[in-house]
């Protein structure tokens, strides 16, 4: 079947201005690290790409190694791209990464211009894509000099093989230092994407002042801690999720006592706020207006409409956000 998209796709979505750049992105974006691969059931996978399209989701997050097998989310999405949305390349951000082990010996993997220049030949290959939007290092590699990883991303964008560069889980000095590289070498960092959630705070202690300072946006990453905040753990393990999957990256032991005490106390506030868990998880990374989108994932099209009503109740109280506080103390 022929897919239309919808028309009235941008009157809801609010898009918001990546750092100090002129590129603006919606507040929710998708990322296919998990549920696009070659082990993944393709109606299911363009069901759920068809509803981000008509949601005003325009930003599609995706890195060299997203499967399994690795490479395998960039040839589904390049292949839907071409039969679903031919025409709407320009009405689309692609993001792409390269930074983990990709394929055998010293140039799989890492930050080197060697390895980081094919990867994404590769990628751009597989997706049949002459350019991406956003090219990423996906992570800092303690053994090659930073100076060479941000002259191989200014040298993608001189190519004409990426319009803008980012970096991905760089500490905050790391990419205090990288941005000013970028910034004399004329391609300024658009975007950092750090893991960041109600669970893991880590860019609360630095990055966020630096990322303002420095007219960085931010795309956090994992925004439901792999769906642990939302109430699909309460009542045990599903076995469609990602906890039970043997390639996924939740781990069931990362299901405490005391995240499950938490996950119910955060539940029971959001039904109180008359929202989902994760309604309300996603609202609350977007409370903070450093934060440019999340980047939310779904395993089917239903959990992204789910996730997409954040965009109805994205205010706190401040007793609310109170609350929290105290529940994430337990
Ligand atoms: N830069 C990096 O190093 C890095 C690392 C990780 C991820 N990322 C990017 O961030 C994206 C998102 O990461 P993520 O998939 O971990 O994000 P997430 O949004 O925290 O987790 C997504 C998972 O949560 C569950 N879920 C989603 N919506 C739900 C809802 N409304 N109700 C209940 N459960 C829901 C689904 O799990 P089930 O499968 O259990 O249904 C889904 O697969 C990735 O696709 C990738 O683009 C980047």
């Amino acid at each position: 079947m022929t897919y239309l998209p919808a028309a009235a796709r941008y009157e809801s979505m609010p898009f918001r201005r990546c750092g100090r750049s002129g590129l603006l992105l919606p507040a929710v974006s998708l990322g296919l690290w998990h549920n696009f691969g070659h082990v993944d059931v393709m109606e299911t996978y363009r069901a759920i790409l068809h509803l981000a399209f008509d949601a005003g989701i325009t930003h599609f997050d995706l890195a060299n190694n997203y499967g399994p097998p690795p490479g395998s989310a960039e040839e589904n999405f390049g292949r839907i791209l071409r039969s679903d949305f031919r025409g709407y390349r320009d009405e689309m951000v692609i993001s792409t990464k390269a930074g983990y082990r990709m394929w055998d010996g010293p140039y799989g993997e890492w930050g080197s211009k060697k390895y980081l220049m094919a990867s994404l030949d590769q990628s751009l290959r597989r997706m049949g894509l002459e350019y991406v939007d956003i090219f990423y290092s996906h992570r800092p590699d303690p053994d090659t000099p930073l100076e060479e990883t941000m002259m191989a991303l200014d040298l993608a964008v001189r190519q004409g093989k990426a319009l803008y560069v980012g970096i991905s889980s760089y500490s905050a000095e790391q990419t205090e230092q990288a941005c000013r590289i970028l910034r004399e070498l004329g391609t300024p960092c658009l975007i950092h994407q750090p893991k960041y959630s109600m669970f893991e705070r880590w860019i609360e202690g630095g990055l966020l002042d630096v990322l303002k300072r420095e007219g960085v946006g931010c795309i956090p990453f994992s925004p439901l801690a792999q769906g642990m905040l939302s109430d699909k753990y309460l009542k045990g393990v599903p076995a469609d999720s990602r906890a039970a999957k043997s390639h996924g990256a939740l781990q069931e032991k990362a299901l405490t006592t005391t995240r499950l005490q938490q996950i119910g106390e955060l539940n029971k506030l959001a039904i109180k706020r008359g929202q989902s868990l994760a309604q309300m998880a996603l609202a609350w990374v977007l409370r903070d207006e450093r934060i440019t989108t999340v980047l939310v994932g779904a395993s089917r099209p239903e959990q992204l409409a789910d996730s997409l009503q954040c965009l109805n109740k994205l205010s706190f109280e401040g007793e609310e956000l109170a609350r929290i506080e105290e529940i994430l103390q337990l």
